[in-house]
């Protein structure tokens, strides 16, 4: 879509960034236009990733957090959807930390890679193993996990998609009209957040965002096949449980019940970071407010991601180091673009 004035289209009261990348190249924001007649079904075979980045104030440095989880479930996403990989995820991830580098953050930024076939070839026909497009934005995004409070949620009477009907186990952007109908309805009856059930009416996850209970000083979540994304956050939060704050952690089939006699329920998710759940369908979770476990698991999660815990430093993959220090966004992206053009990086067959 033709967007001839970036600077002068903030999203959310933002300015846009200086770049995004798109297909190998670093870009001007104002520059990435495609033709209008483009758009429309290219959203229904395209598949994306949503990585945070958190900057260290101490280490002067921006860490892209669980990068190359993100960049295995990009290529997982791509294999059930049948894109052709003319552009790898090794490529995608280059791509991810030149950018970062380019447009100069030295804030938290969330970072979303799409991957899409670029051709405005209608949804319904058989794409296969059609070469794809791959665009990658990044924005700033404070991280929220110091804030207080938490979030109330309700059953969504929608059922979530199953692994025979749109796998919800990808990150396809198809998928999210079932999380759109979830958190509309949600909104529009007073909520927060919905948490939806599967057609046997157990619990997956939420819209955007992954599930966990705690009852009697046991953390659980869902199965994947419950039909839910395949989440790295709750990965993430499940092996410091597990190693930080030695709790019992299970994946198993969650009851609907379960939720209202639960001692703590938590959601997760890149962008949704970790937020207590405080009540459900108006039953309080515990005694109302954010729980110890939630709390401690946001402490150390917030500490991982910000680089102060060693023991998790390879979930972190640092941006500006090793990156021509002094030169200016513009300069590397003149760099980057230009050892494309020269050959010694090649990003697109
Ligand atoms: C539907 C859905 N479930 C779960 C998650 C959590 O996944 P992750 O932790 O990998 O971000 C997300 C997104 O972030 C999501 O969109």
């Amino acid at each position: 879509m033709t967007q001839s004035k970036g600077k002068q289209a903030p999203r959310n009261g933002q300015p846009n960034p200086h770049f995004l990348w798109r297909s190998g190249q670093i870009v001007p924001w104002e520059q990435a236009t495609v033709h209008v007649t483009s758009v429309g079904w290219t959203a229904v075979g395209a598949v994306f990733e949503g990585i945070r980045g958190y900057w260290s104030a101490s280490r002067r440095e921006l860490f892209a957090f669980q990068l190359d989880a993100h960049m295995t479930r990009l290529a997982r996403s791509m294999k059930l959807m049948r894109m052709a990989t003319n552009i790898t995820a090794a490529q995608v991830r280059q791509g991810v930390l030149e950018l970062l580098s380019a447009n100069e953050f030295r804030e938290d930024v969330y970072v979303q890679p799409l991957v899409y076939f670029a051709e405005g070839i209608p949804g319904y026909v058989g794409v296969v193993e059609r070469p794809v497009d791959v665009l990658i934005t990044a924005r700033p995004s404070p991280s929220t996990l110091e804030e207080d409070g938490g979030l109330t949620a309700c059953v969504s009477s929608w059922a979530r998609i199953a692994d025979n009907v749109m796998p919800p186990r990808v990150k396809a952007l198809a998928n999210y009209q079932n999380s759109r109908l979830v958190s509309t309805e949600a909104r529009v009856n007073g909520y927060d957040q919905a948490i939806v059930l599967n057609r046997e009416g157990k619990v997956t996850e939420a819209a955007s965002s992954c599930i966990v209970i705690v009852r009697d000083g046991v953390a659980t979540s869902p199965p994947w096949s419950a039909g839910t994304l395949e989440s790295i956050t709750r990965e993430a939060l499940f092996t410091l449980a597990r190693n930080g704050l030695g709790m019992r952690v299970e994946e198993r089939d969650v009851d609907r019940t379960e939720l209202y006699i639960a001692d703590e329920v938590l959601l997760c998710g890149t962008l949704m970071e970790v937020k207590p759940v405080l009540s459900v369908d108006r039953y309080t979770v515990g005694d109302g407010r954010p729980g110890p476990v939630t709390r401690k698991l946001q402490e150390l999660y917030l500490r991982v991601a910000r680089g102060e815990a060693p023991a998790y430093g390879n979930w972190l993959t640092p941006v500006h180091r090793g990156r021509r220090a002094g030169s200016n966004g513009a300069e590397r992206a003149a760099a980057v673009n230009g050892a494309r053009r020269a050959g010694t990086t090649k990003a697109r067959a």
